[in-house]
């Protein structure tokens, strides 16, 4: 298979969702509002914007609906939720979600622990969720968690992740992203794991979800790049982490992969500094500094910018 970086990079701030759902606090629905509108703003093209789980498994996710409807849209943004079954389905379209994803994991474990259901049951509820999404012309994406390891289970095999790639892709989900929910990737297993679902499922069908617990995030973006991966997730400021992962920690930083992308000459249409307002204001609402580096180290320039006039 040839290999070259792709030209352009679509990013999805994942912020909004995984960001938030893994908060301590109850989050008010206008600063989730706002912060869906100023990622919009700051140039994101896709942003996950909200989750139709059970709020008795994410209370923080609870009021999707209303944050899908207060929303200014912005035209050239898809806003995308989590549809775990058909109820959130319905639920997620009643809002006027502009995509869906169903999320599978790679071990039973975790299937159990996130979703209350083995991996061949949640295939099950999936695949109505797939088919009414492509009745109603909703493209519907589908998540694997735990690609790189899993917090119950530990290593996991890339031939197991590649056959449930291929079951999800076959089922009709335009998308397979491939999720390190623990954060212990390193690039050459990163780079096993593409190449094993690449035998699958076509290249430009496969995107990335990194935490960045380990500090691999950045790495393990670079080797898919070169692998041809370009799709990515992020979360601004490194919000972020899943409930039913314990130890994991945010995505890695959307800013810290614009950088990234900026400095390999890949468009985005994100603009850095637009983001890093956007990182430092919500860090701001919810008691702390960005998590990002690019974020911090971008905020202290310009207050010795500030200083010098
Ligand atoms: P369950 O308890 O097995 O569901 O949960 P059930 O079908 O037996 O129903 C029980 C109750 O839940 C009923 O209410 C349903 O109405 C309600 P009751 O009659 O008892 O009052 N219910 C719902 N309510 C709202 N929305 C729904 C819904 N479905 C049922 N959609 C379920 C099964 C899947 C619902 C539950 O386990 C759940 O919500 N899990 C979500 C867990 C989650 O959101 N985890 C974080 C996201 S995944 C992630 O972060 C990983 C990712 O980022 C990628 C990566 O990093 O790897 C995507
Ligand atoms: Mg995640």
């Amino acid at each position: 298979m040839s290999v070259s970086s792709p030209a352009r990079v679509r990013l999805v701030d994942v912020g909004p969702r995984d960001g938030l759902q893994n908060e301590p606090g109850s989050i008010d629905i206008a600063t989730k509002v706002a912060l869906i509108e100023r990622l919009g703003d700051a140039g994101l093209s896709a942003i996950e914007a909200a989750s139709f789980v059970s709020p008795r498994w994410v209370p923080q996710m609870a009021g999707s609906g209303e944050v899908m409807r207060a929303l200014r849209r912005r035209p050239g943004v898809s806003y995308g939720a989590l549809t775990p079954n058909m109820q959130g389905f319905e639920a997620a379209r009643a809002a006027g979600v502009d995509e869906v994803a169903v999320f599978a994991a790679a071990t039973e474990t975790f299937s159990r622990k996130n979703i209350n259901c083995s991996i061949a049951e949640s295939l099950e509820r999936f695949r109505p969720v797939v088919e009414a999404a492509r009745e109603h012309g909703l493209r519907c994406r589908g998540y694997i968690s735990c690609v790189l390891g899993c917090p119950y289970e530990g290593a996991v095999d890339p031939r197991a992740v590649a056959a449930l790639a291929a079951t999800l892709y076959e089922m009709g989900c335009y998308e397979i992203c491939l999720g390190d929910t623990v954060g212990v990737g390193t690039p050459a297993a990163t780079l096993r794991v593409f190449e094993a679902c690449a035998q699958k499922v076509p290249v430009d069908r496969l995107a990335g979800h990194f935490h960045d617990t380990w500090g691999m995030a950045i790495a393990n973006i670079h080797a898919a790049l070169g692998f041809g991966i370009a799709t990515f997730d992020a979360s601004v400021a490194g919000l972020g982490g899943c409930p039913y992962s314990p130890g994991a920690s945010g995505n890695v930083a959307t800013e810290d992969v614009v950088y990234l992308l900026d400095g390999l000459g890949v468009e985005t249409g994100v603009d850095l500094d637009a983001l890093v307002d956007c990182a430092a204001w919500i860090s701001g609402v919810l008691g702390r500094a960005p998590q990002s580096r690019v974020a911090r180290a971008r905020l202290a320039q310009r207050s010795r910018e500030e200083q010098r006039t």
